[in-house]
């Protein structure tokens, strides 16, 4: 296949208002962090001309979880198909590009690789510049990018971010400031298009697992498919949610290194989560009701099934299933939001966003938005399609650096435990 521009776009909006030079604002976004090979054409950070997403859920649901070898062979198999069609989709050919965006990190450093070396050739061949995305980054812009175009408004900054997926549980506190003056306060940040340098700080994480990961796991051992989330979500609307009392202990900061109060210029307050406890709480129910054997018998009853829809796990759950599966939910939704909108308050944002893989819960958009209006605090989420790992986030997070012309150099290397922000 020939990669030879069909049409050049005239140079519009920021790149040419800021005087950059006559870019298309085409930027392609590469994302191979995890078990999703994703490819995506995004202009200027806020129109999305393609999005392209090849799952490999099918590969790893027979392990109950990702397998980070058989990732690495699939993304190596998925990468130039998806990228084509990313392109294809977007009627825009490589030349046409602005630069070549691609996730560093976090995640598994094998998949990383993928993606990085793949950029990284793309850039050189063409003479265009890398640019590196932190993966949570762009989970934050799937709903920047959303809400630039969304009649509702933008969201104002400072904006308290709940990125919550099946490898993280965190909060950040994200601003921008202008980022031809970085010095100077965001003085054009009412003006659509004007160029945004974001910082982040990271002001909640959890201290075991990701909340998705706990989705993923009760759902395993309720005899459930793999992802578990959209599963559980499905059948929790079936069940009573406060028929199991669930608890969540108060998880208290170590105590250590003494800080000046966030008013000295110190660190603001961390907020603290934690999933492995309710994980065993309902490990210890499913024993101690006998819940074993039946979770077994769905497990081979979904596992025969060519295309298992939510209909027939529901078909196949006794009464007291889901009303654990519903208090399940009901109790991770809760903490998060009790925690969320606590932090919102202390740290005095304007805005609230959630994002990533469990951001596309129904139970948890339907209380997050009420809460949200109960305190006149605006908030969005992604669509669905952006709640899960996509590349068109990437795309979009790498504009501003685009702007600021933050590129990354031939070095550039993947980064597993990449951190995003300073706590
Ligand atoms: O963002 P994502 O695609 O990948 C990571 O960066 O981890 O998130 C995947 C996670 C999985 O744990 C999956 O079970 C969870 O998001 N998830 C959900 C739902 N859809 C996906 N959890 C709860 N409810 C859902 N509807
Ligand atoms: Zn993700």
């Amino acid at each position: 296949m020939e990669y030879v521009s069909s049409h050049v776009e005239p140079a519009t909006g920021l790149a040419s208002g800021v005087g950059l030079g006559s870019g298309s604002g085409f930027i392609l976004g590469i994302e191979s962090s995890c078990d999703e090979t994703a490819a995506a054409v995004v202009r200027e950070g806020r129109e999305t001309l393609s999005n392209i997403v090849a799952s490999q859920i099918a590969t790893h649901a027979k392990f109950g979880g990702v397998v980070p070898e058989l990732a690495s062979r699939e993304h190596l198999r998925n990468i130039v198909p998806v990228v084509r069609a990313a392109l294809d989709q977007a009627g825009v050919g490589l030349r046409d590009l602005d630069a070549i965006a691609v996730t560093s990190g976090p995640g598994l450093a094998g998949a990383l690789l993928v993606g990085i070396s793949y950029a990284k050739s793309l850039a050189y061949a063409l003479g265009k510049p890398l640019i590196a995305v932190n993966h949570l980054e762009g989970h934050i812009h799937a709903v920047l990018l959303e809400n630039a175009t969304a009649e509702m408004g933008s969201l104002e900054p400072p904006i308290l971010a709940l990125v919550v997926s099946g490898g993280h549980t965190n909060l950040y506190l994200a601003d921008y400031v202008n980022s031809l003056n970085p010095g100077k306060p965001a003085e054009n940040a009412g003006v659509p298009g004007a160029p945004r340098s974001w910082h982040y700080r990271n002001v909640g994480k959890t201290v075991d697992d990701a909340a998705g990961e706990a989705f993923d796991k009760v759902a395993k051992l309720l005899g459930l498919p793999y992802p578990g989330g959209p599963w559980i979500d499905a059948l929790a609307p079936h069940g009573d949610p406060k028929a199991v009392p669930f608890a969540f202990a108060q998880v208290k900061n170590k105590a250590g290194k003494k800080h000046p109060s966030p008013e000295a210029g110190g660190p603001p307050p961390q907020t603290l989560f934690s999933f492995s406890g309710i994980k065993t709480a309902v490990l210890r129910y499913v024993e101690t009701h006998d819940l074993k054997p039946s979770a077994a018998a769905r497990q081979r009853a979904l596992a025969a099934l060519p295309a298992p829809k939510s209909g027939d796990a529901i078909a196949l759950c006794d009464a007291q299933t889901l009303e654990l599966i519903a208090s399940f939910q009901h109790a991770v939704v809760g903490d998060l939001l009790s925690k969320t909108f606590r932090a919102a308050g202390s740290l005095h944002v304007r805005s609230l966003l959630v994002t990533g893989g469990v951001a596309a819960n129904r139970e948890l958009r339907t209380r997050f938005t009420a809460e949200a209006a109960a305190r006149n605090l605006p908030i969005a989420f992604p669509s669905l399609a952006l709640s899960t790992d996509n590349a068109a986030m990437i795309a979009a997070a790498a504009w501003p650096k685009f702007v600021a012309r933050e590129f990354a150099g031939p070095s550039l290397n993947a980064d597993p435990s990449l951190r995003l922000g300073r706590e």
